[in-house]
């Protein structure tokens, strides 16, 4: 492939495929909140994909046991035996999910581990389909390696899920894999058992294509909800699914980087390979840590997910009495996904129109230092994605101040 600019020899020159991607809106949106924070701005950053909670104290209390006790060299390639044997007891014990420990993988994040898979698997011009609206990385990463991706979108009538018959007609001889996410980000949609049956039927008529089950925020579901994974729903795609999870968002452990996931034994050793010449191996102590979350007191789940759902349903009212802007009700995640169409058109104070969710989103940054995504950096416009992973004082700050900005429209 040719470059296609002609720099100097000396030069800093991207290779093709990276210099394609451009910076995350998502990371150029919070690079701008944190500057006008940093210059005295009184700015509310509803951005950021992580709880705001702190790391519970028994987890940390391992991580510094297994520091003192010398767990600080390399570790097995893809996980220390005790915490593959930790993941597979918790697939068993909330999943209903019997995986060997050859079935199990360990990475620096679930990122990683959907970065190995998909790297041991794509071919270029492989179809990977991607239900919109997305996490932005499963995009970048498919770009990245050459896939194509085929982007499928989940309307708002149909709950942001996927309609089987949407579904059947992106599958082509060429598709490779799946990306499901549940419950989402962006938009909190989450399928119950009966609402993954349509969507798994079609993937049982279509043995090329691999399932990417991407759990992420099972522990994050409301109202009772019982959280479903695909290879539990339909057995018969366990064969083809890869399980994914992780600890980040369950027990407030972003920085700790470890993700894993369950799968066919062949799959796991190709991610190895990939991993083998990344990472290495996850953190020794990281995964110390991970380990008394997975087999440690898990009382702390539901009490943040009480926490959670309290701040959803006060941001969800808060926006549906805003006119002009609409929310549906998030089964997930701490993320809300609202509709603004009704704001397109208008002008602002200063005379300027709202062509779109991204000059809202703009809009709403620079009159009121609210900082939220739009929609479009998922793949579906017009909306915005507001992450309630703050306080209730913070996000009560910020619902008055959209309702002002959007007062002030004309
Ligand atoms: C849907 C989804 N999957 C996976 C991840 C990756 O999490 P981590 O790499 O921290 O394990 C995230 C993080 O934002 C996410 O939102």
């Amino acid at each position: 492939m040719a470059h296609p600019s002609s720099p100097s020899p000396s030069e800093f020159r991207p290779s093709v495929r990276v210099g394609a991607l451009g910076v995350s809106e998502i990371l150029q949106i919070g690079a701008r909140a944190a500057e006008m924070k940093r210059q005295g701005g009184n700015i509310i950053i509803l951005g950021a994909g992580e709880p705001d909670f702190d790391t519970p104290e028994p987890i940390k209390a391992a991580a510094a046991q297994a520091m003192r006790r010398g767990d600080t060299k390399y570790t097995a390639l893809d996980g220390t035996p005790a915490l593959k044997a930790a993941i597979a007891a918790k697939f068993q014990r909330d999943n209903g999910l019997t995986y060997e420990t050859s079935e199990i993988t360990v990475s620096t994040g679930a990122k990683q581990v959907l970065f190995n898979a998909l790297m041991a698997t794509l071919d270029p011009g492989d179809e990977v389909i991607i239900p919109t609206p997305y996490w932005v990385s499963y995009l970048d990463i498919v770009q990245i390696l050459g896939g194509v991706p085929v982007l499928v979108p989940c309307r708002e009538e149909n709950g942001f899920r996927l309609d089987p018959q949407d579904l059947e007609k992106a599958i082509t001889a060429k598709t490779r894999w799946i990306i499901l996410n549940s419950p989402s980000n962006p938009s909190g949609a989450a399928y119950s058992a009966e609402q993954y049956r349509p969507v798994l039927d079609v993937l049982l008529r279509h043995p090329q294509v691999w399932i990417m089950a991407d759990d992420m925020y099972e522990h994050i579901l409301y109202d009772g909800m019982t959280f479903a994974s695909p290879a539990q729903v339909e057995p018969a795609l366990k064969s083809r699914t890869l399980t994914v999870n992780g600890v980040s968002k369950a027990y407030a452990m972003t920085g700790w980087r470890i993700g894993y996931a369950g799968g066919p034994t062949a799959l796991i050793k190709a991610m190895a390979v990939v991993q083998s010449q990344t990472t290495s191996c996850p953190s020794s102590i990281s995964q110390a840590a991970a380990l008394e979350a997975l087999n440690g007191d898990q009382s702390v789940l539901a009490e943040r997910c009480r926490s959670f759902q309290e701040r959803r349903d006060m941001v969800v009212s808060g926006l549906n009495a805003i006119p002009g802007l609409t929310c549906q009700t998030p089964e997930g995640a701490f993320y809300t996904f609202a509709n603004c169409a009704g704001v397109i058109g208008k002008t602002t104070p200063d005379g300027a129109v709202i062509t779109d969710d991204r000059e809202f989103c703009n809009y709403l940054l620079a009159a009121v230092g609210v900082a939220v995504v739009p929609g479009s950096a998922f793949g579906l416009a017009p909306y915005f994605r507001i992450s309630y992973a703050t306080s209730m004082a913070e996000l009560r700050d910020a619902l008055a101040r959209i309702s002002r900005a959007v007062a002030a429209l004309s």
